[in-house]
């Protein structure tokens, strides 16, 4: 089984990746998109989505990150996978799930699921613009209002040439709202010879048994719950693994683990510390209810020096 880290536009950063791929359990992460319209980008705008380039196209922990583009033209999302090609990164991944109104009315993300033809142009123009040994995925809802596309919209990344496909297991009209139909995904990966990736609502070790299961897909991707749990990864892997001796961070030690990302993103721009760390103590909310206690006692802060004594001084009282 492997577990991917999903991409999370304004969450799941280079720290973010950084991060969690230290606390382990993920095999792969994707960076924020990279809006891809009728330009060439030029390289800065990957490597800025995609520092890991830098080194070697890899976390610090040696976790492979996929550069993800987004667009609805199969020839520039073909010519700027070309030019990020010459980055090396270990792998492009194509979304096709962004709800996002702005994002859908440019001809991008899940309105495309509505043309699956479409779909496998895009993956096709990819996938033979970039070195057959670089791996081309994509990312996909189960459909835009109805899951009638599935299949075929399936069949026609598999056939362009796309070397495992993540369903994340929603209709763009249900949006983020639970549950994800897990089962509606097992057709397709009986039917693909590529592997198939299941996402959407896998909170605990319990959902990813329950997900692969009615699924039938053996990898999984965790969003949201990475951030709920960041040690979520782990500790599916380590039931996986039937390895007793994992044990779940404490509240203290998340909390550590928010302080310390938020004092590496400290260079990003003023509101940064602020917004994130009201973002991170949101979802942490479901599963540490110190973390509710928290949000509500910075929830006014704007300074980044404010939230930062806060923080500090909450976790100086847990000791
Ligand atoms: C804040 C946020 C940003 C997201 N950004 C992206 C993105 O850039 N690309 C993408 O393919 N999916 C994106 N997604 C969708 C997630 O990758 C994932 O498919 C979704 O959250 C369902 O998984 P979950 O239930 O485990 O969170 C985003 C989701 C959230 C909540």
């Amino acid at each position: 089984m492997r577990i991917l880290l999903a991409p999370m536009e304004g969450v799941v950063d280079y720290e973010m990746r950084a991060l969690l791929t230290q606390i382990g359990g993920y095999d792969r992460c994707v960076t924020e998109f990279v809006r891809v319209t009728d330009q060439l980008l030029p390289n800065r705008v990957f490597l800025r989505f995609n520092p890991e380039l830098e080194q070697g196209g890899t976390t610090p922990s040696g976790v492979p990150v996929y550069l993800q583009l987004l667009g609805g033209s199969a020839k520039y999302m073909g010519i700027n996978a070309a030019r990020a090609q010459k980055l090396e990164p270990p792998g492009i991944d194509i979304n096709f799930g962004c709800p996002s109104k702005t994002v859908n009315k440019s001809d991008g993300g899940s309105v495309l699921l509505k043309e699956p033809h479409r779909i496998g142009d895009i993956v096709k123009s990819v996938r033979d613009s970039v070195d057959p040994a670089i791996p081309v995925t994509a990312k996909i809802r189960l459909g835009f209002s109805h899951h009638d596309f599935l299949a075929e919209v399936a069949g026609n990344i598999e056939e362009a040439g796309a070397s495992e496909v993540c369903i994340h297991a929603r209709t763009k009209e249900d949006g983020y709202k639970p549950p994800a139909y897990w089962s509606a995904v097992k057709q397709v990966s009986e039917q693909s010879s590529i592997p198939v990736i299941i996402n959407g609502e896998i909170w605990t070790v319990a959902d990813a048994h329950r997900a692969r299961a009615e699924s039938g897909c053996s990898d999984i991707m965790l969003g949201r719950s990475a951030l709920t749990r960041p040690d979520l990864a782990a500790a599916i892997k380590a039931d996986n693994n039937a390895d007793s001796r994992f044990v779940w961070r404490s509240w203290p030690e998340v909390l550590e683990i928010l302080i310390h990302y938020l004092e590496r993103s400290e260079s990003q721009h003023p509101k940064f510390v602020s917004n994130r760390s009201k973002q991170w103590l949101v979802f942490l909310q479901r599963a540490y209810p110190e973390a509710a206690t928290l949000f509500q006692n910075i929830k006014r802060l704007k300074e980044s020096e404010d939230v930062f004594n806060a923080l500090s001084a909450s976790l100086k009282q847990l000791a």
